[in-house]
């Protein structure tokens, strides 16, 4: 069955728009696993708008399953990653005014950075995964990383999952990058822009391990914990 790590990066979003202590991506974490998933992804972006340096090292302590730690394949990343020993690290492209991830790693244009990163993260003993597009020429490249000891690979479905997108040919697209990465011995994970209505399709496809999935979990758990957080804060208010 197709695994989930469920990214916690947009709890810390709410809790950095008033700089307090809540709502906490622990929390989220220890919920989420209880509830079934098989790991925790967060994003440390270099501009910190969301997950912070310590929610990163606690969360090596609180994670059971996996820890996937997102982050640009920058010198200081890279070793702030091998000194705190998350299970895995994706590595992803970051511009500074990005709302999120805007596509895959440029593999075959840029690819010595992470090549560089990649051996380093994996020399500390950190499973690598490299977040691309569906695209062959990207997924070719992923032979020299296979060689250089990258584990996995993280497929963007971010064109699949949008609006007036041609479905079938981007699942064909990603069907293809999913086999071409696997016959490279690389582990399969896939994420961005999944929501329960988008799914299901790309949680069939054999060879993909485990999908990365956040910002619909916690605006869909902003709805369904609504009921609750209102009767909890009325039986406050009545002592
Ligand atoms: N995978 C990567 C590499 C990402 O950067 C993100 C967003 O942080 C995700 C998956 C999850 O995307 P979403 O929040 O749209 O589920």
């Amino acid at each position: 069955m197709t695994q989930l790590s469920v990214n916690v990066d947009h709890v810390a979003t709410l809790r950095q728009a008033r700089g307090v202590s809540y709502p906490s991506p622990l929390e989220a974490a220890r919920i989420a696993e209880r509830a079934g998933a098989s790991g925790i992804t967060v994003h440390l972006r270099r501009d910190r708008r969301h997950i912070q340096d310590r929610d990163v090292e606690e969360l090596t302590t609180v994670v059971q399953g996996k820890l996937n730690l997102e982050m640009a394949a920058d010198d200081d990343m890279v070793a702030f990653a091998c000194t705190l020993g998350p299970d895995q690290v994706t590595l992803v492209p970051e511009r500074p005014d990005e709302v999120t991830t805007e596509g895959g790693l440029d593999l075959v244009n840029a690819g010595s950075k992470v090549l560089s990163a990649t051996r380093k993260l994996a020399d500390a003993g950190i499973l690598v995964s490299l977040f691309v597009d569906p695209d062959p020429a990207q997924i070719r490249r992923l032979t020299d990383f296979s060689n250089q000891q990258a584990s996995g690979f993280e497929i963007n479905t971010d064109h699949y999952t949008r609006p007036g997108a041609d479905r079938s040919a981007e699942l064909e697209r990603i069907v293809d990058a999913a086999a071409m990465g696997a016959e490279c011995g690389l582990q399969v994970y896939a994420g961005h822009g999944l929501t329960v209505e988008n799914v299901r399709r790309i949680a069939e496809i054999p060879v993909i391990r485990e999908l990365n999935i956040g910002h619909a979990i916690v605006s869909r758990a902003v709805i369904v914990g609504m009921e609750a957080a209102v009767k909890e804060m009325l039986a406050a208010m009545a002592g």
